[in-house]
């Protein structure tokens, strides 16, 4: 059993030494709780599980704390991936969700699993989603002052199971200030993806990610026997070739997790129940 979750980037422009420990004893804070429930549950209920954490907790851009969009609203993405059933479902653009990815949990049993915008808010309020506030008042003081930071946030996390089972989920509040209708990386193939083989969850600039379709990438490299690292490094050097701005986490079906970022710096922990490792 192992899992691995991330944080999103560092912005350069809040990156501070407080935010840094409190990221990363909330990232130790999680990852052992989401440890100690893949005990007695399976990778896909543990993917959803460690990112409704991360949602909830207001240093990340997702859930609650997600970024204000240019027309001050706050939209959302989140997917999830079943490695076992190739069952992919996710939210686009859904507004006043306090954890996304259980909407995109739902999805999972539906014909339609991919819903967007007032459709995706709809079947919230039928499906009996409370309406919830996840504006905080540091995301707005950033709104209006405008400080944009493009990329820095989502949310990631994948997981083994004891069966050997993969699976991975992503949640992101977006790039902030990005115009309203624009389709983030997180509830794509390309920013969330996972099989028998590997589980990819990615950050950063939704655009760079899905024009170098990150996440499925690497998951049809390790499938067709590549190494883990050598599906990341051959796939970052690809993303390199534009300047993409990406970072990603992954895990194979033995256990082998990898982390690459085209730039400083991810924000990530690892635990296998003895090992915890979290970004310094
Ligand atoms: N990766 C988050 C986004 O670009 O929306």
């Amino acid at each position: 059993m192992k899992i691995m979750i991330h944080g999103g980037f560092f912005s350069e422009s809040t990156q501070t030494e407080k935010t840094k420990s409190l990221k990363q004893e909330a990232l130790k804070e999680i990852i052992q709780k989401s440890f100690s429930y893949l005990s007695d549950n399976s990778a896909v209920d543990t993917v959803v599980f460690a990112v409704s954490l991360l949602e909830d907790n207001p240093l990340f851009n997702a859930g609650t704390g997600s970024q204000i969009q240019r027309d001050g609203k706050i939209r959302m993405s989140a997917s999830l991936m079943n490695g076992e059933t190739k069952k992919f479902s996710g939210v686009m653009n859904v507004e006043s969700i306090q954890q996304p990815i259980k909407l995109a949990e739902l999805l999972q049993n539906e014909n339609d699993r991919v819903l967007g915008g007032e459709g995706a808010n709809l079947y919230a309020l039928k499906r009996g989603v409370p309406n919830f506030n996840v504006e905080t008042e540091e995301r707005f003081q950033e709104y209006q002052q405008r400080l944009k930071s493009s990329g820095q946030g989502t949310v990631g996390c994948v997981v083994l199971d004891k069966n050997g089972k993969l699976a991975a989920a992503t949640s992101t509040g977006g790039k902030g200030f990005e115009l309203p209708g624009r389709i983030s990386d997180s509830a794509t193939v390309a920013g969330n993806y996972a099989n028998n083989y590997c589980a990819v969850s990615c950050t950063g600039v939704g655009e760079d990610i899905v024009s170098a379709a990150l996440a499925a990438k690497i998951v049809t490299r390790v499938t067709d026997g590549l190494s883990l690292k050598t599906a990341f490094l051959k796939s970052f050097e690809e993303l390199s070739e534009f300047d993409g701005f990406a970072g990603a986490i992954g895990i194979d079906a033995v256990g082998n997790i990898h982390f690459s970022e085209s730039h400083p710096q991810i924000v990530y922990a690892s635990f296998d129940g003895i090992q915890l490792s979290v970004f310094q």
